[in-house]
């Protein structure tokens, strides 16, 4: 537990085992004299201080996570200032849209080589830099199975991005753009102008799409230091809560502050929380599950509704609102929504963080936030605004997003009875499929159509595939039907706000009822009773199953093929499912 001064003096660190084992001569200096060469000294390695990591996710291939290359350097000086030694070393890039076919493989990864490098070296703690969609949640998950200190340091949002005197998101332009260039208002060049306009400066992106709702969560998690998550990359406060972060790590370690300490039960109830006041990314259920189970706490994807749905949309931003990162930054970020939820009676505030301090503790003396941002708990821009967990007779569960559901699809698809739609599905087999097939008329889709897609899911895309937030063809977008309900077994980006069913599990590929569906298939969704049902006899169903063939699953590397072996579902994180087995691995190995 979380340390006192007899606690700091009472047992040796880690690392001295490789740089000071009187009993092991021989090792200790073969362990010890190649981390000399670059200057280090004997007396530095032997002083008994704490070897901190610093995992970097930076690089020119993780432009969103570039920054802590900088960054890096006033980790370093906190670190040193606070008595400890820096050791910087490289994570697996994730760059959430230049990779192919999907950065959602890297993931899993990325957490695996995570895991090695914190067994395997000679490190007593680490600071985890995070930034980009699925870095966040890389490093907390390789954090938690390895349980060694850690602290997390978020790159921050970019500037807010403008264009002709409009604010524009990262991801959410994207999808507005698409719309307005197949509606022929804008042309190539304007379209390309207007997207680039989101990418102002170094950083994230600046929507509470996945990397500003995962460093969020992160936050609420307890995992960094307050008020980390918001602050955009080229602040100078990033700077300087860098040099606290490093600081902090090394107190950390001397008080033996571990994950386990931090990421409790009720740590994820509070992130759930957190999560539908925030209007976070329909990518975090799955991620923060994953975390919660490489740390070996229970949490369901049922949990999100039961514990996130009546929660109300506190922070107006988009894609769910109207403002970007900096604007949430100075409203009061993430401790004033966290207050907000704590005055509620909504938040554990007894849970631990990496301050030494509880969460409540963390937020005595809070100033009032920007309400015109971040707004007060009985005054919220949306009541009721966490994640819908739906199941039917095709799938176990999947996740849709309250708080997109804006007035227009709400009276379009949602109102005769409230919250229910009947329509008739048309599917897609992929992404691909839809693109070559969504302007064919033959297909019928008007505004009782249900679109859908399949194959998408953790084994058929391979890894998962952000897709389901699908655009209507052109011809209705034109006649103003810009939205129509969408589901899948993909994922979708959390800067859509797109009122999707998706993350659906288990998915086509693995033999998940989405498979069975055929065009024309007529559906029921009611959010009331959180159920999607295809209106079809059970026994026709049992005859398309005993059909049904699975997919030849092709894979282009080696890491595809093992991945595809061992992952599992969205609902239940899109884990390695082996690696869940490894808990706390430096005391199940006697280290702690
Ligand atoms: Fe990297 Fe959004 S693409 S943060
Ligand atoms: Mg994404």
């Amino acid at each position: 537990m979380a340390g006192s001064d007899q606690t700091r003096k009472s047992f040796k660190l880690r690392s001295q085992r490789w740089f000071d084992d009187p009993e092991d001569p021989g090792m200790t200096a073969l362990y010890t004299e190649r981390y000399l060469n670059f200057g280090l000294t004997r007396g530095e390695l032997q002083s008994g201080k704490p070897i901190i990591g610093i995992a970097q996710t930076g690089s020119d291939l993780a432009p969103c996570n570039r920054h802590h290359i900088d960054l890096a350097k006033r980790v370093r000086d906190g670190i040193i200032a606070a008595g400890g030694i820096p050791m910087e070393f490289p994570i697996h890039p994730i760059q959430e849209t230049g990779k192919r076919p999907t950065a959602a493989l890297d993931r899993n990864l990325a957490y695996l080589s995570l895991v090695e490098v914190l067994h395997g070296y000679p490190l007593d703690g680490v600071v985890l830099t995070t930034g980009c969609d699925k870095t966040t949640p890389a490093c907390l998950m390789g954090a938690a199975t390895v349980n060694i200190p850690a602290i997390v340091l978020s790159g921050g949002p970019m500037l807010d991005g403008h264009y002709r005197g409009q604010l524009t998101g990262s991801g959410t332009i994207v999808w507005a753009a698409r719309k307005q260039l197949a509606a022929g208002e804008i042309d190539y060049e304007q379209f390309m102008e207007l997207v680039a306009s989101s990418a102002t400066s170094v950083g994230h992106c600046n929507t509470m799409g996945t990397a500003l709702s995962m460093n969020s969560l992160a936050e609420a998690l307890g995992m960094s230091l307050p008020g980390c998550a918001a602050i955009p990359a080229p602040y100078r406060e990033r700077g300087q809560i860098a040099y606290a972060t490093g600081q902090r790590i090394v107190e950390m370690v001397h008080e033996n502050l571990r994950p386990s300490d931090i990421m409790t039960r009720q740590a994820f109830e509070n992130a759930i929380v957190a999560a539908s006041a925030i209007g976070a990314s329909t990518n975090c259920p799955p991620h923060i599950i994953a975390i919660a189970r490489h740390m070996g706490v229970e949490l369901k994807i049922e949990d999100w509704d039961r514990l996130g749905h009546d929660i109300p949309l506190l922070v107006d931003c988009q894609p769910a609102g109207r403002f970007l990162g900096e604007a949430f930054h100075r409203a009061g970020g993430v401790p004033a929504v966290m207050k907000e939820l704590l005055k509620a009676g909504m938040l554990h505030g007894e849970a631990m963080t990496v301050t030494g301090r509880s969460y409540a503790a963390n937020l005595e003396g809070l100033e009032e936030p920007d309400r015109e941002v971040i707004r007060a708990y009985a005054a919220p821009m949306k009541p009721r605004a966490g994640f819908a967990i739906l199941s039917g007779n095709i799938f176990d569960n999947a996740v849709m997003k309250i708080s997109v559901i804006d007035a227009e699809f709400q009276r379009r698809f949602l109102s005769e009875p409230p919250g229910v739609f009947e329509g008739k599905v048309v599917v897609f087999e992929g992404p691909e499929d839809y693109h070559d097939r969504i302007e064919d008329p033959s297909l019928g889709i008007d505004e009782r159509t249900v679109l859908v897609i399949r194959n998408c899911g953790p084994v058929g895309y391979p890894g998962s595939a952000e897709v389901v937030n699908m655009q209507p063809p052109a011809a209705l977008i034109k006649a103003g039907v810009d939205t129509l309900p969408t589901m899948g077994d993909g994922r979708q980006s959390g800067t859509s706000g797109s009122p999707s069913i998706l993350n659906i599990s288990p998915e086509a590929a693995v033999g998940g009822g989405l498979a069975l569906l055929k065009s024309g298939d007529p559906i029921r969704i009611d959010l009331n009773t959180r159920k999607v049902d295809v209106l079809i006899p059970a026994a026709e169903l049992a005859a398309r199953r005993a059909a049904w063939q699975p997919p030849k699953l092709v894979n282009k590397t080696p890491w595809e093929e093992i991945q595809r072996s061992m992952i599992g579902q969205l609902g239940t994180g899109g884990c390695l499912e082996p690696a869940t087995a490894y808990l706390n691995i430096l005391e199940s190995r006697g280290e702690s």
